[in-house]
């Protein structure tokens, strides 16, 4: 079974072939610079770039995996969550071929893609996994059973920004433009961590043990940064940007390694655009070996949006024996994460 997977829930058109766990081709279109000026996504203009993407971003991935429209057997596509206007264009796309073809239809949860794409590259999931998704709209420490069918159970999400968002919002800050995450990540090499101590929120005892908050730490680097600028001072804007990734890095993974303690899991899945990030990698890789955790992390270019991930997902679900979507599915941009399948309808 050769599965097609389309995402464009974000400002990644992405679209990937899968088959039994094996990445056959993909293709990617950004229209990220568009919004740079903007200082964030703007849904209109990423659906109108989604519109332009689609048919030669198909075209590119099916050429890279020598294939043809005849030979998908089922397409898979991000139902939720997302900008609304932005699900829409793929999830019509999505649609048009089921039909032309004759082939189901996969409503998908975005962020179960997000999961779904370290198959391509380690082999299959374990049957139980805590997973940490850390994306630019979602912060969310997951116990995954069998992904293409059990529920998905959440221990704990952020109770406002998520991590992607802080980092994005700290660059604008510290004046790196946008997106955040690999400009601050950069710029954090040449800077020393321990240099500026920002708060670790929620990490009192008394506080959920796997809940999550970054609007604290982004509001702290916005206070000390104007502190030294009305102070006449020049602001240290490699050792800012250290110190708050460490911030964000040790909350993240110091709450993962409690999670697979507690739930007794020896797996931990780190996934979404902010697992592509150097600290966290590095901190999740030194935690996870003194703690005797194998750390499952995809390679940066599969961390952040793409198609592959939508088609590694679909291909879960069908070798599960999901039943398909109808054609009458709708985009649920705030689609709760219960399970990777998105029936629908709800438009
Ligand atoms: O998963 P993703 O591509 O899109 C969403 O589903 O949101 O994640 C995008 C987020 C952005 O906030 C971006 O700044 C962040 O991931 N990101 C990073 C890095 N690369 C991307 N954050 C920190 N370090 C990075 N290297
Ligand atoms: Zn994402």
């Amino acid at each position: 079974m050769i599965v097609l997977g389309v995402e464009s829930s974000c400002d990644e058109t992405g679209v990937g072939l899968v088959s039994d766990g094996v990445l056959l081709g993909d293709a990617l279109a950004s229209s990220m610079d568009a919004h740079a000026r903007f200082g964030g996504v703007v849904p209109e203009v990423a659906a109108r770039a989604h519109l332009e993407s689609m048919v030669p971003v198909l075209h590119e991935a099916l050429d890279k995996a020598s294939l043809g429209l005849g030979d998908v057997d089922a397409v898979a596509v991000t139902a939720g969550p997302g900008l609304s206007t932005a699900v829409q264009v793929g999830l019509a796309s999505a649609k048009a071929l089921a039909f032309a073809l004759g082939k189901p239809l996969y409503g998908v949860h975005h962020l179960a893609g997000h999961a779904a794409v370290d198959v391509l590259e380690h082999g299959p999931l374990p049957p139980r996994c805590v997973a940490l998704v850390v994306s630019g709209g979602h912060t969310s420490l997951l116990l995954l059973g069998d992904l293409g069918k059990d529920p998905i159970v959440h221990l704990g999400d952020t109770i406002d920004d998520a991590a992607g968002e802080a980092f994005d919002k700290v660059a604008r800050v510290l004046g790196l433009g946008y997106p955040g995450g690999p400009v601050v990540d950069r710029v954090a090499r040449d800077g020393d961590p321990h240099a500026i101590a920002f708060p670790r929120a929620l990490s009192r005892p008394s506080d959920p043990a796997y809940g999550f908050s970054f609007s604290g730490v982004k509001t702290a680097v916005a206070r000390w940064v104007e502190a030294r600028v009305d102070a006449g001072g020049e602001v240290p804007v490699a050792d800012v940007a250290a110190g708050f990734q460490e911030a964000v890095a040790d909350v993240l993974t110091r709450k993962a390694l409690a999670a697979c303690r507690e739930h007794r899991v020896d797996t931990l899945l780190l996934v979404g655009g902010v697992a592509a990030n150097s600290r966290v990698r590095a901190l999740a890789e030194e935690r996870c070996a003194a703690a005797g955790v194998e750390l499952r992390v995809p390679p940066v270019r599969l961390c952040t949006d793409n198609g592959a991930m939508i088609a590694a997902v679909g291909d879960l679900l069908v070798r599960a024996g999901a039943p398909a979507s109808g054609l009458d599915l709708g985009a649920d941009p705030s689609a709760p994460l219960t399970g990777a399948l998105l029936a629908g309808p709800w438009t």
